[in-house]
């Protein structure tokens, strides 16, 4: 995730303006930072490694001069925070300005053919292929906004892109595919912008570009048109009445909340992955003799549920341990052939690093998964992947621990594939479901987003909850408790549902509510005894289960309905978003603040 700003103002400078754009935007990102102005036919661009207002005052970006301009904050997903890496990137001559959002899948191809065709790259970021794209089809005697058109047609993944050239001074050209951009007119200019918040307070005339859509904007305005054939559209603005708080949030009352409807195109995202990455950690896993998972809090959890990822798809033994853990129990054994696959939203965890520095001590192969390229794991990491989630803000992990399943699910699924356990129809089908999946978060989201709210309302008064689950839904059940426990403080406990015998039942009484997560599958085994033997004992059931699955919502109290045929092994990823939305709605109904949990800091760097 990045932020994007650019404006073509009517009279006066427009760095100032990109500033605070950018600055409303640093959300978004904020590991580099860069501006491109035009003035008397000039295109400047300025750009460095560092925070939005220290990279600022040192370039002086405030001071650019030119009435148009864009300016990009950014979040790093190819290429390290570098100022080679910085948007605005440019074509070979210098002529075009391009700031960028989201991610090209198929850059790596584009690049060789534009490096056979002559052209110098000077970044490692998929982003600059744009510019030496709208750089080649400009050899054919078009015209900038002509194109920037035909070049986006070259384009496969997601993107928000801003383009500036000297050649039409007072134009930007703008466009969208799955990343967000929105468009704002007023008296004074006209703006494009990832997100409402950084052209609010210049006007709240705003319109949504939608996918394929590409827009020319000058001083008095836009026009529209599709990408796909250039056809214009009439669509006008809207005007909204949100003030700055909410449009930082979207519209939503909190940042949890966005960040859980952000699901469906976080997980996207984690789709989209470098093939060489996956690859190269899939060879490290491969070749490992003890094999481990190591991480803290939600990324724990993550790992468990992979556990059983790796195990029945690639039948690979690989163990989760709690980091904190970790040295005291495995570090011991571990030599050169032991792997170490850490899982860390923040990638600056202190007990996942100090496991790792452990690791690395005895010589055990380090790899890793994150969401913050370049934090002190990527540095400590043989190799690593980014999860692309986008910073998040919330305390709790929403969007980070589905994409981290995503991720983890993908590994699992690639060393199937290659060790061949198990059947290649069988990948094939569950590679499809798995494409599947971010649609089906976004079906969960609609059905229950709300309705979960009265749901819990029957539910505001319990001193204690039980989550439980079998086989891979046991992890899902440790996290959807740990999301009520880190957001309502209300006691908790989540345990494998056969367990219960062995003592926990020992706790349920009249009225406790338990929460069963029972997707169809090999899961659901022998939920049902589970379920009577807490019924028996006068326990609350509300299921999470499979639409339909008759026998469940028969003896359930309430039900939360899923959508059908989610392979089991995939069920963490949706199953858990009603627990989250269920965590959410209880700490609102207590009036607890859900995105500032009580003692909780969002990365925990000390011991
Ligand atoms: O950044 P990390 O993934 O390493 O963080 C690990 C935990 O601190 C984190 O998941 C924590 O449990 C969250 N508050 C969960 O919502």
């Amino acid at each position: 995730m990045c932020g994007i700003f650019g404006s073509v103002l009517k009279e006066g400078r427009v760095a100032p303006i990109i500033h605070d754009g950018l600055k409303r935007l640093e959300y978004r990102g904020y590991d580099s930072v860069g501006f491109a102005t035009i003035d008397s036919g000039v295109l400047q661009i300025l750009k460095d490694k560092g925070r939005i207002d220290d990279v600022v005052e040192s370039l002086g970006l405030d001071k650019m001069p030119g009435s148009t301009g864009v300016g990009h904050t950014r979040w790093a997903t190819h290429g390290a925070p570098e100022m080679i890496n910085a948007h605005p990137h440019s074509d070979c001559e210098g002529r075009v300005a391009v700031i960028h959002n989201g991610v090209i899948e198929n850059f790596m191809e584009l690049k060789e053919e534009l490096l056979n065709r002559g052209h110098n790259f000077t970044s490692r970021t998929d982003t600059e292929v744009i510019a030496h794209l709208i750089e080649e089809e400009m050899k054919g005697d078009v015209g900038l906004g002509e194109a920037v058109l035909k070049a986006l047609r070259f384009l496969e993944g997601s993107y928000a892109v801003a383009v500036v050239s000297a050649t039409e001074p007072d134009k930007i050209y703008c466009a969208r595919n799955e990343s967000p951009l929105v468009l704002g007119v007023s008296d004074t200019g006209t703006f494009c912008a990832s997100d409402v918040p950084a052209i609010l307070p210049y006007t709240n005339k705003i319109l949504y570009l939608r996918n394929g859509e590409f827009a020319e904007l000058d001083k008095d305005g836009f026009t529209l048109k599709l990408i796909n054939d250039g056809s214009t559209l009439i669509r006008a603005p809207m005007e909204i009445d949100w003030t700055i708080e909410m449009a930082e949030k979207q519209g939503y009352p909190y940042f949890m909340l966005k960040e859980m409807y952000e699901q469906p195109s976080s997980l996207r995202n984690a789709l989209r992955l470098q093939q060489r990455y996956l690859d190269l950690l899939t060879t490290f896993l491969d070749r490992g003799e003890d094999l481990f998972l190591v991480a803290a809090g939600t990324s724990y959890y993550a790992c468990i549920a992979a556990s059983y990822m790796f195990s029945k798809l690639a039948r690979l033994t690989i163990y989760p341990v709690i980091s904190s853990e970790f040295v005291e129990q495995y570090g011991s054994s571990l030599g050169v052939d032991s792997v170490v696959l850490a899982v860390s939203q923040s990638g600056e965890t202190y007990d996942t690093l100090q496991a790792v520095e452990h690791a690395r001590m005895r010589a055990a192969t380090v790899i890793g998964v994150t969401n913050t390229v370049f934090s002190s794991l990527c540095r400590r990491a043989r190799a690593y992947i980014s999860q692309q989630s986008g910073p998040e803000i919330g305390v709790a992990a929403t969007k980070t621990f589905t994409s981290q399943l995503m991720v983890l699910s993908q590994l699992a699924m690639k060393l199937a594939r290659t060790k061949g356990k198990i059947s290649q129809d069988e990948v094939d089908e569950l590679e499809e479901k798995m494409f599947q999946i971010p649609d089906i978060v976004e079906q969960v989201l609609e059905r229950h987003g709300e309705s979960i709210g009265d749901l819990v309302n029957k539910y505001v008064d319990k001193n204690l909850y039980i989550f439980l689950g079998r086989g891979i839904s046991s992890a899902t059940a440790l996290e959807g408790r740990l999301k009520l426990l880190e957001l309502t403080y209300v006691p908790s406990l989540a345990y494998p549902a056969g367990e219960s015998k062995h003592g926990p039942i020992s706790v349920v009484e009249e009225g406790v509510p338990v929460v069963f997560v029972c997707p169809r599958g090999e899961s659901r085994k022998d939920i049902v005894g589970s379920i009577m033997e807490m019924k028996a004992r006068g326990a609350k059931i509300i299921s999470v289960c499979e639409e339909g699955d008759k026998e469940i919502t028969s003896i359930s109290d309430d039900v939360i309905a899923m959508p059908m045929g989610i392979p089991d092994v995939l069920s963490p990823i949706p199953y858990v978003v009603p627990l989250q939305l269920f965590a959410y709605h209880l700490a609102v109904q207590k009036s607890l603040d859900p995105d500032k949990p009580r003692n909780l800091a969002k990365s925990v760097t000390v011991p």
